[in-house]
């Protein structure tokens, strides 16, 4: 854990403000990579993860930026409503799980909205590194696209392409942008699942390889509306607990006295991962390859369920 200060905090589009962040001892930050990521604990205990959108050289701050959002679980609100200049907070070192590809001779890198954030900390290594390629930033009008200023003045500017949904005439072309794959070209998308559900797509449907494909969502995409209940058993103590459609594993077993530790309540962070012994899993996670998903012997009872009556958890 990192104790931080928010140093500065500026409104960078509509409801989105940027907060700068220095260590609290004065001392550098760790140093983290493009695409990387860190948990913010925020006032009343909740945990945010916020993509780093600083350059990535720089150790003396951490700069993110959040998007007030009304469908927020508190974390956006907390952030905006509460945290000012001279706030100290608690940080996580970052982490990277959505990380440039070494290998590539040239880069595509696509956001939507507030997806801006890792995609611009991209940007900026990219063009340090004297990389080959080009942003394409999506957003519903320039009010609501954060950072602009920063893209027109960079170095990079010439590689940066805005799309407003109120300008008709900036509309992306994806199946133009994306109709030549290369095993060495990647893709990079970042934004609104619909958003990243349709670069994806039109990637795929122009022939482009899984490998190429590198996504970081914001939150699982999951439709919830068929879900049931199943029952989960504790394997130390044999206690076995009901879990209804409205509520998660871990609810249900903190309702009960046990926690598990977690993080981004969403099945993007890892920090829930659960031994599953007997049952399979519903995985409903982003931090599991299909892989991992497939042995059905580990899930995350944030968000993932279970596709038989009983679970047996190694807990
Ligand atoms: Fe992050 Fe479950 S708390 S995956």
């Amino acid at each position: 854990m990192i104790d931080v200060v928010v140093v500065s905090r500026n409104d960078e589009a509509q409801d989105i403000c940027s907060y700068e962040l220095a260590s609290a001892d004065d001392r550098p930050l760790p140093g983290f990579s493009a695409g990387a990521h860190i948990d913010v604990h925020l006032p009343g205990g909740l945990i945010r993860q916020y993509s780093l959108c600083n350059h990535p050289e720089e150790r003396h701050r951490y700069l993110i930026g959040v998007l007030k959002d009304p469908a927020s679980r508190g974390g956006s609100l907390a952030m905006h409503e509460r945290i000012h200049p001279g706030t100290r907070l608690h940080i996580s070192e970052p982490r990277n799980l959505f990380a440039l590809a070494q290998e590539a001779r040239r880069s595509l890198l696509f956001a939507g909205g507030i997806g801006i954030t890792p995609i611009l900390c991209m940007a900026e290594r990219l063009a340090h590194s004297g990389a080959d390629f080009e942003l394409h930033y999506c957003a519903r009008s320039s009010e609501r696209a954060a950072f602009v200023q920063r893209l027109r003045d960079s170095s990079f500017a010439e590689r940066v392409f805005l799309h407003f949904d109120q300008e008709p005439e900036t509309a992306l072309d994806a199946a133009k942008v994306l109709a030549a794959p290369h095993n060495d070209v990647h893709l990079y998308v970042c934004g609104p699942g619909g958003f990243m559900q349709h670069v994806l797509d039109t990637a795929k449907a122009a022939g482009w390889r899984e490998d190429c494909l590198h996504r970081e969502y914001f939150a699982a995409p999951v439709d919830t509306r068929a879900d049931g209940s199943f029952s989960v058993k504790v394997a130390s103590s044999g206690q076995v607990f009901e879990v209804p459609a409205d509520k998660s594993v871990v609810q249900v077993l903190e309702s009960h006295g046990i926690d598990i530790a977690m993080s981004c309540e969403q099945g993007i962070c890892g920090t829930c991962l659960t031994r599953v012994l007997e049952g399979v899993p519903e995985h409903r996670d982003l931090f599991l390859t299909e892989d991992e998903q497939a042995r059905n012997d580990q899930f995350t009872p944030c968000c993932s369920r279970s596709k038989t009556p009983l679970l047996v958890l190694d807990i």
